[in-house]
């Protein structure tokens, strides 16, 4: 494991700096970070200029807002003033600038979709856009979804359900065949039943209002050869169901994955252990309507509600496996997500997160992220600096449980250590990366994993391509 001096971690070069499209955060003036925005927007200040109104802009209304001090932007049909938040913007000014007097929902997604605006901006919104008469994303007939994926994406999905005296199954005909466990996501909560299916890089989703009651726990069944799920549902009165239920909102929808909404469930925090001074391991429970698992080197955002302002922020899921080895064996698999999270004591999110008693709650999104494990595989290289080690622990893990022949080497390597560190000590090189990448023969099929703060993951990479290194071998962690 490769590491950096603590004092470049993560301000400004973070792990979390590092965008998909290699752009970053930028420097911030004193008195312009987040929580300084959640002040501002507290401050009972008119941030639109129009005193609480509402407003119904049309799209030449919205081309008038188009400079620095008066700019306009609008997502998902909402119209916002953002000139205040101009030089609050992570970003930077420029970025925000791109969308200015236009719709910005498609820049804001490439770059962050995730990040939870609607809470940040609430007091800047100028109202909705004048509704001209189209069919909103995700609520395409289905016949029309697929046609229009067809041509591009997977064969639509369908399903279908039957019952006995005591059960409710629904079946999913994905009609793919490498489908997992992991693929399938449902939550039973109250009277919604969603049950969302990631087929490729598109999403599946069934949402109902079921018509009658049914028990807790329900079990998901992954027939793979047939590409068929199967979730059963128990019956709480053993009485026969005319209708599954009533459909909600996006039912029956197949739409790219990035254009369906993140979903958040509320877990309950079970432990909170330290691991080093300034690092914890924190145990959440999923509620028991609720079936997700992480899969390996994907990453799911935390949301908290920070001063009254939502906030969210990605995290990687690590295994039970770091657990103190004199504990008990781990809690059972499924019910528990496991993160390793590093404390900054003036960031925004992590103390207050380091704040919350055994028992709170916290939003925990579905996964999201690209990284997929190839089936065949002769060497595998992780290199992490900081909190860059969290993907890296269930891909370990994958790979001891799945990788015949194995050989296990590990390397650590600090930048800043004490007297006493008798191992390596320097940075990102040339010189180290050859020194212990070397493909077990000319031919053999390699993936290198990387993550860490931007100076480490961007040299790396530079330094990898160097190395003769192609880019389909190497897989770089972003959100
Ligand atoms: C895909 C992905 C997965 C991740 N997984 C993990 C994980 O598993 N574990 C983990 O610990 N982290 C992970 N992170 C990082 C995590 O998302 C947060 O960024 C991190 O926890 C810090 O959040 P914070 O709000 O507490 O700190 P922030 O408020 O972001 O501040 C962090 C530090 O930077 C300083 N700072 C903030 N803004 C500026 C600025 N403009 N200029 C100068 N200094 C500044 C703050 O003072 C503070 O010291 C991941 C990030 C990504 C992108
Ligand atoms: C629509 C045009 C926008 C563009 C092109 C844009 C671009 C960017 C870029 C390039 C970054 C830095 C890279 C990164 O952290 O991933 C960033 C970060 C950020 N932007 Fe935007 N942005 C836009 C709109 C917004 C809006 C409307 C908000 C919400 C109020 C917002 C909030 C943020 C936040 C919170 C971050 C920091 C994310 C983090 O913690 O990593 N952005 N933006």
């Amino acid at each position: 494991m490769l590491n950096v001096p603590s004092q470049s971690f993560p301000a400004p070069s973070s792990q979390q700096r590092v965008s998909s499209e290699g752009r970053s955060k930028v420097p911030l003036k004193p008195g312009r970070s987040l929580m300084d925005w959640i002040r501002m927007t507290k401050s009972g200040k008119d941030l639109t200029g129009l005193k609480g109104r509402l407003i119904e802009v049309t799209e030449e209304e919205l081309k008038k807002h188009n400079k620095k001090d008066d700019c306009w932007i609008c997502i998902r049909g909402c119209v916002y003033n953002v000139s205040p938040y101009m030089e609050y913007h992570p970003g930077g000014e420029d970025e925000l600038m791109r969308a200015a007097g236009s719709d910005g929902t498609d820049l804001f997604d490439q770059v962050h979709r995730w990040v939870n605006y609607e809470s940040m901006l609430k007091e800047c919104l100028i109202g909705r856009m004048a509704v001209k008469p189209t069919v909103p994303k995700g609520m395409l007939p289905k016949s029309q979804v697929t046609d229009t994926l067809a041509k591009e994406g997977p064969i639509s999905p369908s399903y279908d359900w039957f019952q006995t005296a005591s059960l409710v199954t629904i079946v999913i005909y994905t009609k793919q065949k490498d489908l997992k466990l992991d693929s399938v996501i449902v939550d039973h909560q109250y009277d919604s039943f969603r049950a969302e299916t990631i087929i490729k890089d598109y999403s599946y989703l069934i949402h109902i209002e079921l018509s009658h009651e049914i028990q807790e726990d329900f079990s998901v069944r992954v027939i793979q050869n047939v590409g068929k799920i199967e979730i059963a549902l128990k019956k709480k009165e053993n009485t026969s169901w005319e209708c599954l239920g009533r459909p909600l909102e996006n039912h029956n929808s197949f739409v790219p994955k990035k254009d369906a909404g993140l979903y958040y469930r509320k877990c309950q925090l079970i432990s909170k252990e330290d691991v080093t001074h300034d690092t914890k391991l924190f145990c959440l429970m999923l509620p028991p309507g609720t079936h997700l698992q992480v899969p390996t080197g994907q990453h799911v955002y935390l949301k908290l509600t920070i001063t009254g302002t939502e906030i969210v922020k990605p995290y990687t899921p690590v295994s039970d496996s770091l657990l103190p080895e004199f504990k008990e064996p781990g809690f059972p698999d499924n019910r528990y997500i496991y993160f390793l999270i590093k404390i900054y004591p003036a960031g925004l999110f992590t103390p207050e997160l380091d704040q919350l008693q055994i028992g709170d709650l916290v939003s925990v999104s579905s996964p999201e992220g690209s990284f997929k494990i190839p089936q065949e595989l002769e060497d595998l290289f992780l290199l992490a600096a900081g909190t860059g080690f969290t993907p890296m622990v269930k891909i370990l893990n994958y790979a001891l449980i799945n990788m015949s022949s194995l050989r296990f080497d590990v390397e650590f390597v600090l930048s800043a250590p004490t007297s006493e560190w008798k191992g390596k000590k320097e940075h990102i090189s040339p010189g180290l990366l050859s020194e212990f990448l070397k493909r077990s023969s000319d031919k053999s099929r390699v993936l290198i994993c990387i993550c860490g703060p931007t100076p480490f993951t961007e040299q790396g990479i530079r330094i990898l391509h160097d190395l003769n290194f192609s880019k389909d071998e190497i897989h770089s962690f972003t959100a």
